[in-house]
């Protein structure tokens, strides 16, 4: 028995929409398949603009461009989190200020977040765990008292909401990824959403290599040339064909991920009622996406020996983020705010279980080796 932790789904449109783009012989960015998967997020998010990128990587990154962030400046985020979302603001000289997580969520502890600002701050970069959304209401207030931008690391959150809003569209900016390990793929891939105008212009310059050839191509200008800082951001035709089969499917994908997190949180009940595991904490204001399922053991040692244990049996389940205060290079060049007491805590007690649609023949399989696992 071999069950992954993660099988990237397909639609079954994906080479029918790649044989078209390739037909048109237009491979580059920008063409139908762009147009296409830009206006589907567009309305789905209700931001102003998206643009497509090659990753959720490449779309932080053009955030700190247009955050115009400099050498100095402070960056409030979690520290339980991907490497990206410091790195994109550590390539333009930033410091990251790593603020700690809540105990429920795993997100940015948002009543932590005031104490760590100074007259350097200039954004906050809540991170949406598990697709599951920070308390945006609290963020935004305070960055609206102090002058922040709010950047949104939703790189797991596309289609959840808050308060019946969709992620992506609250922040000043935000970013999706697509990357195969997401509930829509396209290999890689990701998406850059702006929100606030005073960053639209300069949005497109920067994603076409600082050029103003998106406005050539609307016949805004008679011909394009350079205007700006940016860098090749822009995704292809290729991986937009890909993209749009995958959006176009994403109410029949998000159902499926659904089904398997619903029946894995009843499946686990008794184990949290006798004390053995918690499991995911959904609050009543956010509308999660089922994009992972996991579950807190007793410690590191329950861990490690659990994961053991499922692999012996061809199962694949995984740790999650290795606080980036405790790498190299987060204690070279980042800042930590008091103790970071959930993040240590939580993240070497947490496990992700696969999910993935078509999993659903070997979710039984699943369950009883890790109910097993943890009462032997
Ligand atoms: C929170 C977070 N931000 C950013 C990224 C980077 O996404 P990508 O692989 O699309 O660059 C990831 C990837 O898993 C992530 O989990």
């Amino acid at each position: 028995m071999n069950i992954p932790f993660n099988k990237p789904y397909t639609t079954g449109k994906e080479l029918i929409y790649l044989e078209q783009a390739l037909h048109t012989r237009q491979l580059a960015g920008g063409g139908a398949f762009t147009k296409k998967c830009t206006a589907w997020l567009e309305q789905s998010v209700g931001c102003r603009k998206a643009l497509l990128t090659h990753s959720c990587t490449a779309a932080l990154e053009m955030t700190a461009l247009l955050a115009d962030i400099k050498p100095g400046d402070e960056v409030i985020m979690p520290s339980y989190t991907f490497v990206s979302t410091a790195n994109a603001f550590v390539l333009r000289g930033s410091v990251p200020v790593f603020v700690d997580i809540r105990e429920d969520t795993l997100n940015i502890d948002e009543s932590k977040i005031e104490a760590a600002i100074t007259p350097k701050t200039k954004a906050i970069v809540p991170v949406h765990y598990a697709g599951v959304a920070c308390e945006m209401d609290a963020i935004m207030a305070i960055a609206g008292k102090y002058n922040l931008l709010v950047i949104e690391d939703a790189a797991q959150g596309v289609k959840s909401g808050y308060k019946g809003r969709p992620l992506g569209s609250i922040g000043h900016m935000a970013a999706f990824s697509f990357h195969e390990t997401k509930n829509i793929v396209s290999g890689e891939g990701g998406a850059l959403l702006v929100n606030d105008l005073r960053f639209m212009e300069r949005a497109e310059y920067i994603l076409e290599k600082g050029t103003n050839r998106s406005k050539f191509f609307r016949g805004e200008v008679d011909k394009y040339t350079w205007v700006d800082i940016g860098s090749s951001f822009l995704t292809s035709e290729i991986v937009a064909a890909c993209l749009f089969a995958q959006l176009e499917a994403e109410d029949q994908i998000t159902q499926r991920r659904m089904e398997i997190w619903d029946h894995y949180h009843r499946a686990f009940s008794a184990l949290e009622d006798a004390g053995k595991i918690r499991r995911p904490i959904i609050p009543q204001e956010c509308q999660h996406n089922a994009h992972m399922y996991y579950l807190l053991l007793s410690d590191l040692d329950k861990r490690t020996r659990f994961i053991e244990r499922l692999k012996s049996q061809g199962i694949s389940t995984v740790f999650h983020y290795v606080p980036l205060d405790t790498s190299p290079m987060g204690k070279k060049v980042a800042r930590t705010v008091d103790t970071l007491k959930h993040t240590h805590d939580l993240s070497d007690r947490l496990v992700r279980l696969p999910l993935w649609p078509g999993l659903e023949e070997h979710l039984a399989t699943v369950i009883d080796s890790v109910i097993t696992a943890i009462t032997p």
